[in-house]
């Protein structure tokens, strides 16, 4: 990794996760910058909190395009042109595809919000929740192809409590998945990471 890696933020939804990272970013001893927001939807409070922060925004939204994989290939060359050392999926509701993986694979790193391998997918609380697990949280995981399937760079456990619904199970999850999410992303570029099939090691 370079001093300060460049980092490409991509969003769906509230940003949070994506401040997190901005008011990181803001002391330099942190080791990273954020450079550029993108998202796949228009009018969102994650492009207001980059616009807010000074950051370039960008949208593909995959309705503009004739073809999912033109759309995914339009994505990446938005994201390329920030020139990104990593890219971090923060609260992204797509699937980056073949064309995206074959430009950044194991340089985009995504947060779900369960502990993987325990339910992958859109609904990670949720489903949590209707299983009646004691115990779930987030995982910070190198993209692959698959559905929230990929080598996990790091996990926070948080406790299901007896009288949690959907959303207070999620906030909970989200304050500790912030703070996870900062101490790793900070973590892989002020130290560099190795994948080694499964397996995430930070300080390559
Ligand atoms: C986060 O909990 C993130 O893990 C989840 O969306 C939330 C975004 O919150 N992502 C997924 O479920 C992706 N499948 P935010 O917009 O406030 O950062």
């Amino acid at each position: 990794m370079p001093a300060r890696p460049r980092l490409v933020v991509l969003v769906s939804g509230s940003g949070t996760n994506l401040q997190a990272l901005l008011d990181a970013c803001a002391d330099p001893a942190y080791g990273a910058r954020v450079v550029a927001v993108g998202a796949d939807r228009d009018d969102i409070e994650g492009l207001a909190r980059a616009e807010r922060a000074g950051i370039p925004t960008f949208v593909a939204k995959v309705g503009d395009y004739s073809s999912r994989s033109y759309w995914d290939r339009a994505l990446a060359d938005k994201v390329a042109a920030f020139e990104p050392d990593l890219v971090v999926l923060a609260g992204f509701m797509k699937l980056v595809g073949e064309k995206f993986l074959s430009r950044f694979g194991g340089l985009t790193v995504n947060t779900h919000p369960a502990l993987s391998p325990s339910f992958p997918g859109m609904h990670g609380p949720a489903d949590a929740l209707e299983y009646g697990v004691k115990v779930t949280g987030a995982t910070l995981f190198v993209v692959d192809a698959g559905v929230d399937t990929g080598a996990i760079v790091a996990q926070t456990v948080v406790p299901v409590e007896d009288d949690d619904t959907v959303s207070t199970l999620h906030e909970r999850i989200k304050v500790a998945e912030r703070a996870m999410l900062v101490e790793s992303v900070g973590r892989m570029a002020r130290e560099g990471f190795v994948v080694d099939g499964r397996r995430v090691r930070l300080g390559g």
